[in-house]
Formats: C-alpha cells, sequence, structure tokens
C-alpha cells in the first residue's frame, strides 16, 4: 500500500495570487527552478500548482484541452519538469460545469478529467465550487471526484475548495478531500488576513490528519503585486510584521501552507517568513492538531483584539502563539493554567522563540510579551 496523502499539511506554491489568467509553461518551470534555488523545497514546499486558466474554453472529445498559447507543449512536460526538480505538480479544476473564470468545469465529467489528470503526471488536484448546477448536491460532487481521484491509478491529493458554504467542515472529510477551503478568497491585505483567521478561530476540531482546513494561500510577499485588481487583490499589501503574524496563524491553525507570491523574485524578508523552520515544523506536526484559542490577561481585551493560540504536539511540547490583532502595542500575558498546566504543581515552561530562533528561559505560571500592533510571538 501507498503511503497515505496529506499525512500533514500540503506545502507549496499556487499561481493564482500573482498571476491568475497570466500564466504559461515558462512561469511554471521558472518558479519550479525558484523553489529549488531558494531553498523552499528542502524546506518542505512539494506542490507546483497551476490555478484557472490553463485550458481552452472548449473540450475536445469530452477531453480538456491546454490553452495551446499558454501550454505549446501540453501539460505532460511541464509536469515532467516539476518532477525532474524533485517536486510535485498540481492543477485545478471545478465541480460546476465552469470554473470561476469559465473554462470547462468537470461537472458529468469526473472520471474522465479524474484519468486526463493522471496520464499527466498531476500530484495534486485543486477542486472550485463555481458554477455548480443550483440542484446539485455539492457533498455529493466532491465525492464524485474523490472516487474519481482514488480511481485513477495515481496518487492524487484532492484539495476541495468551495469556500466553506455549506457547512463544509461537517461532511467534506468523509467525501476523500485532504483539505477543503474554509473561506473567500483571501486578499493581500491586513483585513483579509485577520477576518479569515477569526473566521477560522474555534474550529479547530475541524482539522486535522488526511482533512485540513484550507485558509487559502498565502499573500507573504505579495506587497500589493497581484494581477487579479478586478478581485480586488491590489489593494494594500501587508507591512512585514503582519506578512510574520499571516504565516505564524496559517502554520499553527494547521492550514496548508501554499505560497502565493513571485518567488522568481522574493525578498530577503519574505524569504525568512517561508522559510522559518520552526513554525514549518509546527504547521507539520505529525499529529496536526489544531489550535485552540484562550484569554490573554489583561481580560478587558477584547478576544478578537488579542488572544492566544496554542497548539499540542506530538513530542509533548506546546506551540504558544500570542497574537495582537489591535493597532497599537500590548502587553499580553498567557496564564499557564489555560493550557492544562496547574501552577501548585510547580510545573515550568522552557520557553523558545520561534521567529528570533532562541531560548529565551524558564517561566512559572505565566509569561508576558509586549507584542506590537499586527505582531505576534510565537
Ligand atoms: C476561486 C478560488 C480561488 C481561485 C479562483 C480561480 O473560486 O477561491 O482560489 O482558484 O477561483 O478562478
Amino acid at each position: 500500500m501507498n503511503k497515505p496523502l496529506a499525512h500533514t499539511p500540503p506545502m507549496g506554491w499556487n499561481s493564482w495570487n500573482t498571476f491568475s489568467w497570466n500564466i504559461n509553461a515558462e512561469l511554471i518551470m521558472t518558479s519550479a527552478d525558484h523553489m529549488v534555488s531558494t531553498g523552499l523545497r528542502d524546506a518542505g514546499y512539494e506542490y507546483i500548482v497551476i490555478d484557472d486558466c490553463w485550458s481552452e474554453k472548449q473540450r475536445v472529445n469530452g477531453r480538456l484541452v491546454p490553452d495551446k498559447n499558454k501550454f505549446p507543449d501540453g501539460i505532460k512536460p511541464v509536469a515532467e519538469y516539476v518532477h525532474s526538480k524533485g517536486l510535485k505538480f498540481g492543477m485545478y479544476s471545478c465541480a460546476g460545469t465552469h470554473t470561476c473564470a469559465g473554462y470547462p468545469g468537470s461537472f458529468e465529467h469526473e472520471f474522465d478529467d479524474a484519468e486526463t489528470f493522471a496520464e499527466w503526471g498531476v500530484d495534486y488536484l485543486k477542486y472550485d465550487y463555481c458554477y455548480k448546477p443550483s440542484a446539485a448536491d455539492g457533498a455529493n460532487l466532491y465525492k464524485r471526484m474523490g472516487m474519481a481521484l482514488r480511481n485513477c491509478g495515481r496518487d492524487i491529493v484532492f484539495s476541495a475548495c468551495n469556500w466553506g458554504e455549506d457547512n463544509v467542515h461537517h461532511w467534506i472529510r468523509e467525501s476523500g478531500a485532504h483539505s477543503y477551503r474554509s473561506t473567500h478568497d483571501i486578499t493581500d491585505n491586513w483585513d483579509s488576513v485577520r477576518e479569515i483567521a477569526l473566521s477560522q478561530l474555534d474550529k479547530e476540531s475541524f482539522t486535522g490528519n488526511y482533512c485540513h482546513n484550507d485558509m487559502d494561500m498565502l499573500v507573504v510577499g505579495m506587497y500589493g503585486g497581484s494581477n487579479s485588481d478586478w478581485i480586488g487583490s491590489k489593494i494594500g499589501g501587508c507591512t512585514d510584521a503582519q506578512y510574520k503574524t499571516h504565516f505564524s496563524l496559517w502554520a499553527m491553525m494547521g492550514s496548508p501552507l501554499m505560497i502565493g507570491c513571485d518567488i522568481r523574485c522574493a525578498n530577503q524578508v519574505t524569504k525568512d517568513i517561508l522559510l522559518n523552520k520552526d513554525l514549518i515544523a509546527i504547521n507539520q506536526d505529525p499529529e496536526a492538531r489544531g489550535a485552540y484559542r484562550i484569554k490573554v490577561e489583561p481580560q478587558w481585551f477584547h478576544e478578537d483584539e488579542a488572544f492566544v493560540l496554542v497548539k499540542a504536539l506530538q513530542n509533548g511540547d506546546l506551540a504558544i502563539g500570542l497574537y495582537n490583532f489591535s493597532d497599537a502595542p500590548r502587553e499580553l500575558t498567557v496564564q499557564f493554567w489555560d493550557m492544562g498546566i496547574p501552577a501548585a504543581a510547580g510545573v515550568a515552561l522552557s520557553l523558545y522563540d520561534c521567529w528570533e530562533h532562541k531560548e529565551i528561559g524558564l517561566f512559572k505560571e505565566r509569561f508576558a510579551a509586549t507584542v506590537p500592533a499586527g505582531d505576534c510571538v510565537v
């Protein structure tokens, strides 16, 4: 038997956030080169995923056909190139009749398309929800593609993307999906990051091995440089501290880590964030437990303004993140008894800072840190 897929959250790069429709074989192949030369591959980023807008507008003999201008030699050589770099290759389709950008979807073609993807050497399929006939049951459509992929003769990670509609967290695991998008599209600004994170806090029991809560691709390092300004992605960009907080949230909350910036020209700060091996290790912990939220002291902070996330790790460690979503620096205190550590037991925690990459000492009962606005301490 093959090793089960997506034991921990998938990691990789996806073309959509920065390039949307403006994709081609060369972009995908040079991005694969940069996954290797930047060290991202060796840090665990594995999948290179082509999102929407890769096909012709019409099927031929019932089959999907790659856009002749964008992929003149078809998809297979691109997949082979990606594989030759020690990476895996992903693509995109949709549960409806059309993709969100109006290309053919897989509705009623699920088994044919799974076969096509397997022939091309696809290892990952993102599966969207646009143009779903209103009478069709979404859960059933994801089961269909789940069945098709499991029987196509190739291991393909199934990344469901229905934006959190129809209470997807209650039925998606059974469909065979390895991750599910739980929110609407991220845009490259702090409001979007914050809103997505807050919407998924307290859903920590709906993520775990083999079926991870996907909070959407990372916007780390985009700095407002998106091709898709038609969906508002160009608005803003984040500060470096906000990108760091965004990455810390996605890592701790167990989201897949799919890079969305242009890695061919990522700056050093972006690389330092994406390559943070301590945060990656938290995200890739073998048990994939969700992170729970506890209140910080002082208690007058609104729980959405400042909070602590805690994730139990396999080796007995705890990942602890202090997050400041307010617009001023805050001194935040975490009480250890909130994490199941009775003060009377005299237990101390030996703390390590995952951004400074150093031990910060032994603490009893509580830990306090002053966290700048929009920043975090993990
Ligand atoms: C959206 C999806 C995005 C992207 C886009 C492509 O529905 O959430 O991540 O895939 O479609 O058109």
